[in-house]
């Protein structure tokens, strides 16, 4: 008889942002558990390495990386290209690459903000509508997309990221009541401030959101990894973050505003603790 893992053998999974951060502790789950995977992200070699090790340690049949930039307005079509050209069928979706911008919007790079958008919202949606009549025909198919603690709240100094998180709850959730009996399940996954390369990249290493209690990134992937296979529309992670979104829906916007103000300003105490925003993986070996 077969087993979970032979059967998920026969089963692939497509992971955004696969070089770094969550999307690498994904990569680890779903391989953990016998699906063959397609990494895309910029970082070729990052995904090579991880590739590599995890063929090794759970003898899979099939590992493909693809480089993109998902920034691109051709590249969700790009990579739905190169998966069909590899024979291979997406079973799981996880719309997990993203970044974020940190500063006044009347400062900020719009070129910059474009971008995000496309990154956070545009190019996942795209390439959910381009796997999902496939699911469909099938019958099957789980999809993930990365939310956040801020979807439920607006982000001031990081105005449009945490709109583009706003809009991943909403359309998860939209998506997920659609597809109600159908076999396809979408799962939104929120974390809170993470101990990942995101702050810095987005210039908010210096935050005292990025100095406070950071949750770990294996902790939130196998947050998100359970609940997408109870296939669950909405999970949460760590019990902190679900009391402050509970509170959330308490409390005005606009006083949801100013506490994220704060949080999202310079922590003063941050040059002594962080003076250079180091975070998890910044030198750390990929198969740690
Ligand atoms: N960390 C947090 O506090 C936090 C909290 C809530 C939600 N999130 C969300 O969680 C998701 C993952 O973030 P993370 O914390 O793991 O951040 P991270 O460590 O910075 O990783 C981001 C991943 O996205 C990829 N990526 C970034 N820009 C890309 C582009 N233009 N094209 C293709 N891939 C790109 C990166 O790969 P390359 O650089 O190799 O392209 C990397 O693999 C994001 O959607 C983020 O918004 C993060």
């Amino acid at each position: 008889m077969k087993t979970m893992k032979d059967k998920n053998k026969e089963k692939t999974v497509l992971i955004t942002g696969a070089s770094n951060g969550f999307g690498m502790e994904f990569a680890k789950l779903f391989a953990k558990d016998g699906y063959n995977l397609v990494l895309v992200a910029r970082s070729t070699e990052r995904m090579r390495k991880l590739g590599h090790y995890l063929q090794d340690q759970h003898l899979l049949e099939h590992i493909c990386i693809i480089t993109a930039d998902l920034t691109r307005l051709e590249a969700a079509r790009e990579v739905y290209q190169e998966v069909h050209n590899a024979g291979l069928q997406v079973d799981v979706l996880v719309n997990n690459a993203g970044a974020g911008v940190h500063g006044m919007f009347f400062e900020t790079d719009l070129e910059r903000e474009k971008a995000i958008i496309q990154l956070n919202i545009t190019t996942p949606v795209e390439l959910t509508k381009l796997f999902l009549p496939e699911m469909k025909q099938r019958s099957d198919g789980k999809i993930l997309n990365l939310a956040s603690v801020v979807s439920f709240m607006p982000s001031p100094l990081m105005a449009i990221y945490g709109a583009s998180k706003a809009f991943m709850l909403s359309f998860s959730e939209a998506l997920s009541n659609e597809l109600k009996d159908t076999g396809i399940t979408v799962t939104a996954l929120c974390p809170g401030p993470s101990n990942t390369m995101f702050f810095r990249r987005a210039g908010a290493a210096h935050t005292r959101a990025a100095n406070g209690s950071l949750s770990e990134p294996e902790e939130v992937a196998l947050d998100g990894y359970e609940a997408l296979m109870k296939g669950e529309t909405r999970i949460v992670s760590g019990l902190k973050n679900k009391l402050q979104t509970t509170s959330s829906n308490l409390m005005p916007d606009m006083a949801l505003a100013a506490s994220m103000r704060h949080l999202m300003e310079e922590d003063p105490a941050e040059e002594e603790t962080n003076p250079t925003g180091t975070a998890k993986y910044d030198e750390e070996e990929i198969t740690q």
